[in-house]
C-alpha cells in the first residue's frame, strides 16, 4: 500500500516532526501540517500493526502521537473522526445497541476430509456448469466474527455477529484495535459504502501471557484465544479492550455500492482474491499473504493438507481452511441455504481433543509463591504431541469442574497454548475417584500456605523458599526478560542443586572452571553460556525490570516503568501515588512495585547486579546525536586516533560501529592500507565510502 518512494518521504517527514516544537505552532501552520502528521502516524501504525516491522522506536512513536494530541487540544476544531487520536478509549458503554447487518452473517458448511471436498466441488460444478472451478483458499480464523461498515471512506459502524441477522453495535470497542483503519480510501475504487466481514483474534503468544497474568491475579482463565477475543470485544470499558492486544483480520466483502447505489460485487469487484488484495492495499490486515488461488479441487486439497501440517507454526489460532469460489459473479447462481452460502465451505482440521485419565495431582510453587495444582495424566497423543500433565490452575477451577483423581477428562490442546481440561466425563466414574486435597504447607519449604482474601490461589509467603528462588532465576533468564540462552529451566535447576546458583546475581558470578567439568557440559557449551551471560548485561532497562519478576509487572508495565526513569534506582523515589500517575498502573500494581523497591533484600540484589556490570539505565538522551541510526565500519589505520577512540566518538553521537561489512552498513571509513572490507563495500554498492578527513568533518573535528 505504500510504495518505497512514499515510505521514504514519510520517514523524512517523521524526522521533521520529531524535531518540531509545539509551543511555536500557530493555527495556520497547524492546519498545514496536521494531515501530514496523521499520515505519518497512520504509516507507523501500519508498519507496526499490519506488517509487525516498525521503523521507529516506541519512544519516537509516542512523541509523534503526543505532538498530534497537543496540536488537537490547542485547536480542537481541527479534530477529524479518523484522526489516530480518536482511537483513544471512549467512555464506558452500558448497553450495546442492536443493529441489523446489511447482509446476514451466515455460517459455513463444514467438510472434514478429501471426499467431503470433492462432493462440494461436484455440487459447484453441477450448479455452474463448469468443468473446473477456480477456488480461493485461506485460513479459517478461530476468533470472534465482526462486521464493519465504511461509508465515504470512514469507519462508521462495527458489530458482532449476534444471531446472524441482528448483531450488537461495538464500534467504540473496535476503534481501539489498531489493525482496523479508521479510514480507508475505498473511493479510489469507486466504492461509496462497503460491508466487510472479519474476525477479531488474539495472537497465541499474547493469549498465553494474558492467561499467565490472570493466574497471578487469581482471575478465571480463558479457555482458548477465541473465548478471550469474544469476551474482550464485548467488554463495557474500551480501556480494558485496548489492553487485550486484539487484532482484526478481514476476509470477505459482503456488500459494496458506488455513489449511485449500484452494486459492485460480481461487476467491478470480480474476484474474491482481488478483493482481498484491495483490502490489503487499503491497509487492512487480511489473509493476502497466505491466500492461494487454486485451479480445481486437487490443488485445494493439497493446500488444505499443507496447512494442517503447519498450523502450529502460524501465530494465530486457526481451526481449518475456507474454500471460496473465486469468481463472485457465480455467487448468485450458487445462492445460499438458510444456514450457509453454497459458494464456500470450511475444511475443518482434526480436533485436538482427547480423553484420558487423571492419575495424580501434584502442587508446583511459582516465582511469586502461587501454588498451582498440576494433574499427571495417563499419557495421550493430541494432534501429534504427547500430553502427560495439565495445569488445573487453582482451587476454583477444580471445584467448578468437579475434577477428582481417577476421573476421565476431556483435554484440549490449542496450538502452543497450554493443554487444559475442558470437562470431566462424569459417565465414566466408577465411584473410586478421590477428591483433590490442597496441601496446608508449601511442598518446597514447608511454610504454612495462605490464601489472601479475594484471591483464588494459595501462596507460600517465604521469599527464600527454594522453589520460588529457582523460578525467579528461570524467569530472569527467560526469552522475554534477559534472554540468556544456555540457562534453560533444567540448567538453572541443576546449578541450584549444585549450589552454584543461589540468587539472581549469582548468574554473573558463575565459575566456569567448575562448569566445564559438570557432566553434560563441555568447554564449548561453557563458553557459549559465558558469552550469553556477558551479552545479557547490556539488555535494555525494561527487560531487567521485567526480569526481576515483580508481581503484576508484565512486559508492558516494565516498559512503562523504564520510560519513566533514567536508571532503575530512580524507582526508589516513586510513591504509590506517583506510580499510579503512570499509564495503566492501578493501586494494586503500584503497591506491589512500591513494596518491591522498599525491600532491603531486593535493593541489595539490584546493587549487586549493578556492581557485576548489568545495565541498569536507559541510554543517554544526548546520544540521539547527529549520527543517530547510522552504522559505521572502519578499515585500515586512522591517523587521528585509535579505532577505540573513533568508536567512542561515533557512539557518543548516537551511531553504531560494526565489525563486518553488510547491507546494514551506511558508511565505510577508509584509513591507510585498507583491508578487504573496502572491496566488499564497493560490491554491495549502497555503502558510502569516505576517507578519514570526511569522517572527521562529519563528527565535527579536524
Ligand atoms: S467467509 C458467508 N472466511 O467462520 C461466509 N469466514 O464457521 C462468510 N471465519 O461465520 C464467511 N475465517 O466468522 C470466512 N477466512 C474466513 C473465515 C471465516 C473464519 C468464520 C466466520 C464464519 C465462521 C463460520
Amino acid at each position: 500500500m505504500y510504495s518505497e518512494e512514499s515510505q521514504r518521504k514519510l520517514i523524512e517527514k517523521t524526522k521533521e516532526f520529531l524535531k518540531l516544537d509545539i509551543k511555536s505552532i500557530d493555527k495556520k501552520t497547524a492546519e498545514k501540517i496536521i494531515e501530514d502528521l496523521r499520515e505519518v502516524i497512520r504509516y507507523h501504525d501500519w508498519r507496526y500493526y499490519i506488517l509487525a516491522q516498525p521503523v521507529i522506536s516506541d519512544y519516537e512513536y509516542d512523541k509523534l502521537f503526543k505532538l498530534l494530541k497537543d496540536i488537537e487540544s490547542k485547536y480542537p476544531d481541527l479534530i477529524t473522526p479518523d484522526s489516530p487520536t480518536q482511537r483513544v478509549p471512549s467512555e464506558i458503554t452500558k448497553i450495546f445497541p442492536q443493529v441489523k447487518h446489511l447482509t446476514p452473517m451466515l455460517s459455513l458448511d463444514n467438510s472434514y476430509n478429501e471426499a467431503d471436498l470433492r462432493d462440494f466441488d461436484r455440487r459447484v460444478r453441477e450448479l455452474t456448469g463448469l468443468d473446473k472451478v477456480e477456488y480461493s483458499v485461506e485460513p479459517k480464523f478461530d476468533g470472534a466474527g465482526i462486521s464493519l461498515i465504511y461509508e465515504k471512506d470512514l469507519f462508521v459502524r462495527g458489530a458482532t455477529r449476534g444471531d446472524g441477522e441482528v448483531g450488537e453495535e461495538i464500534t467504540n470497542n473496535l476503534k481501539v484495535i489498531k489493525s482496523i483503519p479508521l479510514s480507508a480510501k475505498f473511493s479510489s475504487f469507486d466504492i461509496y459504502k462497503v460491508e466487510i466481514r472479519g474476525e477479531v483474534l488474539i495472537r497465541k503468544d499474547i493469549f498465553k501471557k494474558i492467561n499467565e497474568e490472570r493466574i497471578q491475579e487469581g482471575l478465571p482463565l480463558f479457555a482458548n484465544p477465541r473465548n478471550a477475543a469474544a469476551g474482550s470485544i464485548r467488554l463495557q470499558d474500551p480501556k480494558e479492550v485496548a489492553k487485550r492486544g486484539l487484532e482484526a483480520f478481514v476476509y470477505q466483502i459482503t456488500y459494496a455500492v458506488d455513489k449511485n447505489g449500484e452494486n459492485l460485487l460480481g461487476k467491478k469487484l470480480k474476484k474474491h482474491s482481488e478483493n482481498i488484495k484491495m483490502l490489503h492495499l487499503l491497509g487492512f490486515k487480511t489473509p493476502y499473504e497466505v491466500l492461494k488461488v487454486c485451479n480445481g479441487i486437487d490443488e485445494v486439497i493439497e493446500y488444505c493438507k499443507e496447512w494442517e501440517r503447519k498450523r502450529d507454526s502460524y501465530p494465530y489460532e486457526i481451526d481449518g481452511m475456507v474454500i471460496k469460489v473465486n469468481d463472485i459473479e457465480l455467487y448468485e447462481k450458487l445462492g445460499f441455504t438458510s444456514h450457509h452460502p453454497r459458494w464456500a465451505i470450511a475444511f475443518k482440521f482434526k480436533a485436538r481433543q482427547a480423553t484420558t485419565k487423571i492419575l495424580n495431582v501434584v502442587f508446583q510453587v511459582g516465582r511469586t509463591g502461587a501454588i498451582t495444582p498440576v494433574a499427571k495424566l495417563q499419557p495421550v497423543e493430541i494432534g501429534g504431541v504427547v500430553v502427560s500433565s495439565v495445569s488445573l490452575f487453582n482451587e476454583d477451577f477444580i471445584r467448578e469442574k468437579d475434577i477428582r483423581i481417577g476421573d476421565t477428562v476431556l483435554v484440549e490442546r490449542a496450538g502452543d497454548v497450554i493443554p487444559y481440561v475442558v470437562m470431566v466425563i462424569k459417565e465414566a466414574r466408577t465411584g473410586n475417584e478421590k477428591p483433590i486435597e490442597f496441601p496446608k504447607n508449601c511442598p518446597s519449604c514447608g511454610s504454612p500456605l495462605v490464601k489472601p482474601l479475594g484471591e483464588a490461589v494459595y501462596r507460600c509467603v517465604n521469599i527464600n523458599c527454594p522453589a520460588q528462588v529457582v523460578e525467579r532465576i528461570i524467569h530472569f533468564t527467560s526469552k522475554d526478560a534477559m534472554d540468556i540462552k544456555g540457562l534453560s529451566e533444567a540448567t538453572v535447576k541443576k546449578f541450584y542443586k549444585l549450589g552454584l546458583l543461589k540468587s539472581i546475581p549469582d548468574i554473573y558470578r558463575l565459575d566456569f572452571k567448575i562448569i566445564k567439568n559438570i557432566q553434560g557440559f563441555g568447554e564449548k557449551s561453557a563458553n557459549n553460556l559465558k558469552q550469553a551471560i556477558e551479552e545479557s548485561k547490556n539488555r535494555p532497562l525494561y527487560r531487567l525490570i521485567y526480569g526481576l519478576g515483580i508481581r503484576y509487572v508484565g512486559e508492558v508495565t516494565a516498559k512503562t516503568l523504564a520510560s519513566a526513569v533514567n536508571c532503575i534506582d530512580d524507582l526508589k523515589n516513586f510513591s504509590i501515588i506517583d506510580l499510579m500517575k503512570l499509564p495503566d498502573i492501578g493501586d494494586k500494581v503500584a503497591t506491589e512495585i512500591y513494596n518491591f523497591f522498599h525491600n532491603d533484600q531486593n535493593l541489595k540484589m539490584i546493587e549487586q547486579l549493578k556492581q557485576l556490570g548489568v545495565n541498569v539505565c536507559n541510554p543517554k538522551e544526548e546520544k540521539k546525536g547527529k549520527l543517530s541510526g547510522l552504522n559505521f565500519v572502519f578499515t585500515g589505520t586512522l591517523k587521528c586516533c585509535s579505532r577505540e577512540k573513533a568508536k567512542e566518538i561515533v557512539e557518543s553521537l548516537g551511531g553504531n560501529v560494526l565489525d563486518t561489512v553488510s547491507k546494514k552498513v551506511h558508511y565505510l571509513v577508509v584509513g591507510e592500507e585498507p583491508g578487504s572490507k573496502l572491496q566488499k563495500a564497493q560490491k554491495i554498492g549502497t555503502i558510502k565510502i569516505i576517507n578519514e578527513e570526511e569522517f572527521l568533518k562529519m563528527i565535527g573535528k579536524t
